[in-house]
């Protein structure tokens, strides 16, 4: 099988190196041609200088880019997947979108004889670096049995939740609960240091009992030390918030508290903190 994949950042430089130390014949696409001639040396693949050329033999294209213009031009613009896409092939957007951006790609892409799927991940770079990310599949289940034996190089769970979109409908929800919750975790961070406890002996009670997360577990440390300079990006959660909040404008859903802590999120990028963890919002507690 031929694959091309097309994005080599954070995310998709290792996810692209899972694919290539499987045994895939991987050609890669990246903006800026250096991460793509470093990708092919460090993993005997090829590189080509357009998405088009990169994708144009292949049968399972990926991509993993920023936000929805991001995709838009890396498959739709003038030198884009979609214009040397081979009949039957099937392209996998790994970017976290919109599902309205998901709908209108998977109309093009039909259009051209080729099948889409929307397929966020949830793991972070330690996650792709470790081949352990959580994928969130929209699309039909036939699609998504031909590519789910590939994402499964870098994935640990890859879940169908339903028709094209559905993948980035069930990434709103994971980000629309983060979002409430390391704010909580950031006010019950602060409440107890200005109560004077021991924060390590609170974390070791509560961490076993209801409250217990993956933020908790986690962030705790970092955050009473003031380390921020690691993790998932602020300013990628602000993308992720605008994304679903727009969603929830759309279908008339309650996120009121997600849009407070997207408000919050603007506040630590005012201070410098667009590049901090998204468990920086305990800094607006505790200039
Ligand atoms: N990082 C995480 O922890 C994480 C976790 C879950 C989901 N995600 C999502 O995964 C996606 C990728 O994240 P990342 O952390 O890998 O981002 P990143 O490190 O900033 O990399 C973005 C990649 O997209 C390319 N790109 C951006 N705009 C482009 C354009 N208009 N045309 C062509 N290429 C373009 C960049 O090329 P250049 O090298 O030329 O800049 C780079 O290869 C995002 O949607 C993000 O929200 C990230």
């Amino acid at each position: 099988m031929n694959l091309s994949f097309i994005g080599l950042g954070v995310m998709g430089y290792p996810m692209a190196g899972f694919l290539a130390s499987a045994g895939y014949q991987v050609t890669v696409f990246n903006r800026t041609e250096s991460k793509a001639k470093k990708w092919s040396q460090e993993f005997n693949g090829s590189y080509a200088l357009t998405p088009l050329e990169a994708s144009k033999n292949a049968d399972i294209i990926f991509t993993c880019v920023g936000n929805d213009d991001d995709v838009r031009q890396v498959i739709l613009g003038p030198d884009g997947v979609i214009h040397g896409l081979k009949n039957d092939a099937i392209v996998v957007d790994h970017t976290t979108a919109s599902s309205v951006l998901a709908e209108e790609l998977d109309n093009h892409i039909s259009d051209a004889g080729g099948s889409f799927i929307d397929a966020p991940l949830s793991g972070g770079q330690a996650g792709a670096e470790s081949g352990q990310l959580t994928i969130m599949v929209g699309g039909e289940e036939a699609i998504f049995t031909k590519v789910s034996p590939v994402m499964n190089n870098y994935a640990k769970a890859c879940t169908l939740i339903g028709g094209v979109g559905s993948g980035q409908k069930a990434k709103m929800v994971n980000q629309i609960c983060i979002a409430g919750l390391v704010q909580g975790l950031a006010e019950g961070l602060h409440f107890a240091k200005r109560e004077k406890l021991n924060i390590e002996a609170v974390i070791n009670a509560i961490s076993k009992g209801a409250a217990q997360s993956w933020q908790m577990e986690n962030r705790w440390q970092t955050m009473i030390e003031d380390e921020f300079e690691f993790g998932f990006a602020v300013e990628w959660m602000r993308k992720d918030l605008e994304i679903a909040l727009d969603e929830a404008n759309r279908i008339a859903a309650n996120i009121k508290v997600t849009a407070l802590v997207n408000e919050y999120y603007k506040e630590i990028e005012s201070i410098g903190g667009k590049r901090f963890d998204t468990s920086s919002l305990i800094k607006r507690l505790e200039p």
